[in-house]
């Protein structure tokens, strides 16, 4: 998992719980990067998966629930960094559509070892659109934040239901409604 998937994490953990925050769930933590992130580097998705499962058990906060605040910081981080990407689209269901074969595939050629979903588009109309999500790292809540982020970006709000293909999450149908 790339680095700024870190780096923004544990920087969104200290703005809302505190810099004894990030430090204990990093202490709390078995990590072979000892929690020392650059935004560049690459490191291991079950430090990821450490980090957020300890900062669930601190907070209360599900692990879904956490993932999905996270994907909403996590958008604006990517509206930033890769504005050219967004400027393409003019329409929510459009730019999803697009995830597997425009925009992942710019990222892969930015970051050759992203550790990278797959979303297949199985219906799409004017208003609506299904997508299968499939990924062993099972980050669908991140996705669900990444989304309503999509709609919100165009001004726009919709309905999205999320139904587990597998009970682990590593496949996941949305099934995506505008308002
Ligand atoms: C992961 C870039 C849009 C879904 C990632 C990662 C990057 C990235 C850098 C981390 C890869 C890694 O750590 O190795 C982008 C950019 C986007 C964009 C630049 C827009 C311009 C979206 C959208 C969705 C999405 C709209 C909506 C569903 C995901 C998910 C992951 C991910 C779910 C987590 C990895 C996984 O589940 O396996 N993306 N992304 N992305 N992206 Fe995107």
């Amino acid at each position: 998992m790339k680095g700024i998937v870190f780096t923004e994490f544990l920087d969104l953990v200290e703005a809302k719980f505190g810099l004894e925050m990030v430090d204990k769930i990093i202490n709390q933590s078995n990590l072979e990067s000892n929690g020392a992130y650059t935004a560049v580097g690459t490191y291991e998705f079950s430090e990821m998966l450490q980090l957020l499962q300890h900062l669930s058990e601190n907070t209360g906060i599900s692990i879904d629930d956490l993932l999905l605040v996270y994907a909403e910081h996590f958008f604006s981080v990517l509206k930033k960094s890769y504005p050219g990407l967004f400027v393409t689209y003019t329409d929510p269901i459009e730019m999803l559509s697009s995830i597997e074969n425009h925009i992942h595939v710019e990222v892969r050629k930015i970051y050759p070892d992203a550790e990278l979903p797959t979303f297949e588009v199985v219906e799409k109309s004017k208003n609506s659109i299904t997508l299968i999500y499939k990924s062993s790292r099972a980050m669908h809540h991140f996705g669900l934040g990444l989304m309503n982020k999509t709609f919100e970006h165009f001004n726009a709000t919709a309905t999205i239901l999320l139904e587990k293909l597998k009970k682990d999450g590593t496949e996941v149908k949305f099934i995506i409604t505008k308002n």
